[in-house]
């Protein structure tokens, strides 16, 4: 199981928040949410939703919903990067037994983050209804009892679909459905995560982006992929060369 975590005790939250502050002079809410989720472009309302999520004294729990590359993982990497009592967990390579176990170590844990929560098989997905309800942990099998009772922690987790979720679980969550990039939207990430990652002229990111979409593709993993190809000296000829070739070479359910 991958998993990374880190535990403060309760106050810790709002005590980062307001040492914060000072600092960076941020005043209101709205901007240090912006401030929280700086890596990502774009969303200024939804982060001021996850902030306020963050910060709620009240059982808040998220999933966020969308298709590939419209940065649902890295909001979650943000509230691990920035907050201390919280863990992670990648459900890809987790289960949820596995994942209840290992909060018998992180009881006090405020915000349980799950990445692609729908891989986890149905039977597993059972276990965390009485934990988003109660925080109750209850396991009773013959080689495996647990029963823990934590302290209102909230889940914040994202998922390619909804299709893979039991009912109960997904009632229990606010869902928050991320749509696919608009093409104008699409350029315009590309343009400030190749500047910015990268260093290239904006018109050089533009024209990799417009390149990538005139072939169908809206995926800004493939956009940073396509980037980290390409030379100084390369022209426009050879750009679109190396676009075609990566594409080429690509499979089509990616
Ligand atoms: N709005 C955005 N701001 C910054 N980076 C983004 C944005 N959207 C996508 N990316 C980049 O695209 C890649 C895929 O994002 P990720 O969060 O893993 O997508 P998802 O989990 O939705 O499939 C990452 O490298 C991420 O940095
Ligand atoms: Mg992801």
């Amino acid at each position: 199981m991958i998993f990374k975590s880190f535990k403060k005790d309760k106050s810790s939250l709002q005590r980062e928040q307001s040492e914060q502050q000072p600092q960076s002079n941020i005043h209101t809410l709205e901007e240090r949410a912006l401030d929280f989720f700086n890596e990502i472009y774009s969303y200024g309302d939804l982060k001021e939703i996850l902030y306020r999520g963050i910060l709620s004294e009240h059982n808040v729990n998220i999933l966020l919903v969308g298709p590939p590359a419209t940065s649902k993982s890295l909001f979650l990497q943000c509230i691990h990067e920035k907050l201390k009592d919280c863990v992670y967990y990648d459900a890809v390579n987790s289960s949820g037994p596995g994942i209840i176990q290992d909060l018998t170590n992180h009881r006090n844990t405020r915000i349980i983050l799950i990445d692609e929560i729908d891989k986890l098989n149905r039977k597993d997905q059972v276990v965390f209804y009485n934990l988003m309800e109660t925080g109750e942990i209850i396991i009773t099998k013959k080689d495996n009892k647990i029963n823990f009772t934590m302290d209102n922690p909230k889940i914040f987790a994202t998922s390619n679909g909804i299709e893979h979720l039991n009912k109960p679980l997904r009632s229990r969550f606010s869902i928050y459905r991320l749509q696919e990039y608009s093409d104008k939207d699409f350029i315009k990430i590309s343009v400030h995560l190749i500047t910015s990652k990268f260093h290239f002229p904006s018109i050089l990111s533009a024209l990799i982006a417009q390149l990538l979409l005139e072939k169908g593709e809206k995926d800004i993993r493939k956009v940073l992929n396509i980037a980290k190809l390409i030379r100084p000296d390369d022209d426009v000829n050879k750009i679109k060369k190396i676009i075609e070739t990566y594409l080429k070479y690509q499979d089509s359910h990616d």
